[in-house]
């Protein structure tokens, strides 16, 4: 595998802290919504891809998270953590962050010198379908990445924001795209300057103004929690028999890729989208075990977009994370003719509708 010159050790932090006895920090991070899908991960190495991707994020989704934090009475190994998800104690989200807090200890040594309480907030409707791991693991990395700096740490700007990606992909693979706004890059590509498997990096190379002012609608098609998480989705990958190929394929569609964010062809940008949602989903369907994350609203909405490009000639397209909810890409000029369009012929499809600027 290849990296950068960093390696783990870089993040890790020799300096005696400072102590300070509580204190509180608050962030904001965005969710994303991946163009090249990351899908597959290694066996031996903890959340390292085995493709790069490309995301934007999303400005009007996005996680707000307050983290407390008093000093233990007698400094300890264990993490005591009280969760709040709008205000209301969340107890099913304890083991999660406590292990992503084992993970990261290594890296954070002064976290075990404290008790945690964490509030968070989400400006999208909990439980709506829209996956928040992104938002929240990353609000929750930069905020302990301020508490670093609090407590003494000197940390240029860069380091501060290179570091909570690299917690944030500990945490959940697709958060550390969600510490940058815009076009954010994850995983090593030959033809991505500094791109790393450890981290992300803001999108290094030109891009078309036309890509700068997008659109993303959600159409919430399924509120329920996904029943296979993407986890055990990635792990499938594993022993999948066309995973090579898809590696392949991921890292020819980022090189096409790069070659549309400067030109700016829409068209093409679109088929490359779609391209990789169906193709995630065909990973999917093709696992062992195979499952579906689609439902028949996923394929009306689709169905009904296909033939209304055709119709109208506009340029709009679907993307799909790992779940049945359907995101539509379009540029910011298209906006009322195309809300007009959903509201007159998606609404019945789907529970609730977010609409939000890609951030560029
Ligand atoms: C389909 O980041 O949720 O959204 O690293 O196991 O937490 P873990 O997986 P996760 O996978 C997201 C995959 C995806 C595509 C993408 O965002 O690139």
């Amino acid at each position: 595998m290849i990296l950068n010159s960093e390696n783990n050790g870089f993040f890790f932090s020799k300096k005696k802290y400072f102590i300070e006895s509580n204190g509180t920090v608050t962030k904001k991070s965005h969710s994303n919504i991946a163009l090249i899908k990351y899908w597959g991960k290694h066996t031996k190495e903890i959340q390292i891809p085995l493709n790069s991707s490309i995301s934007y994020s999303l400005e009007q989704v996005y996680t707000v998270t307050r983290l407390i934090y008093y000093m233990k009475k007698k400094k300890s190994k264990n993490f005591s953590l009280k969760i709040f998800l709008s205000g209301e104690k969340k107890n099913i989200f304890l083991q999660k962050i406590r292990n992503f807090f084992h993970r990261i200890a290594y890296y954070c040594s002064y976290l075990q010198d404290y008790n945690f309480i964490i509030e968070t907030h989400n400006t999208f409707p909990h439980s709506c379908g829209i996956a928040s791991s992104a938002s929240s693991i990353s609000a929750l990395s930069l905020c302990i990445m301020e508490i670093e700096k609090k407590l003494g740490s000197f940390l240029t700007k860069e380091f501060f924001f290179k570091k909570a990606s690299f917690l944030s992909r500990l945490g959940s693979g697709s958060a550390c795209r969600s510490i940058y706004s815009g076009l954010v890059v994850w995983g090593y590509h030959k033809y991505i300057k500094g791109s790393s498997n450890l981290y992300s990096i803001r999108y290094p190379y030109q891009v078309h103004p036309i890509f700068t002012k997008m659109l993303d609608t959600i159409l919430i098609v399924d509120e329920k929690p996904k029943k296979i998480l993407s986890s055990k989705g990635h792990q499938l990958m594993n022993r999948h028999p066309y995973a090579k190929e898809r590696f392949k394929y991921a890292n020819q569609n980022m090189n096409r890729m790069i070659s549309i964010l400067k030109t700016g062809d829409l068209p093409e940008f679109g088929k490359l989208v779609e391209y990789e949602s169906l193709t995630l989903h065909a990973m999917m369907m093709t696992s062992n075990p195979y499952y579906l994350c689609m439902k028949p609203n996923t394929l009306s909405v689709i169905h009904t977009l296909w033939d209304f490009r055709i119709e109208s000639k506009k340029n709009i397209y679907f993307s799909l994370d790992a779940g049945a909810n359907v995101h539509l890409l379009y540029p910011i000029q298209e906006k009322t003719s195309i809300s007009k369009w959903i509201n007159s012929d998606l609404l019945s499809y789907c529970k609730q509708i977010i609409t939000s600027f890609c951030i560029y």
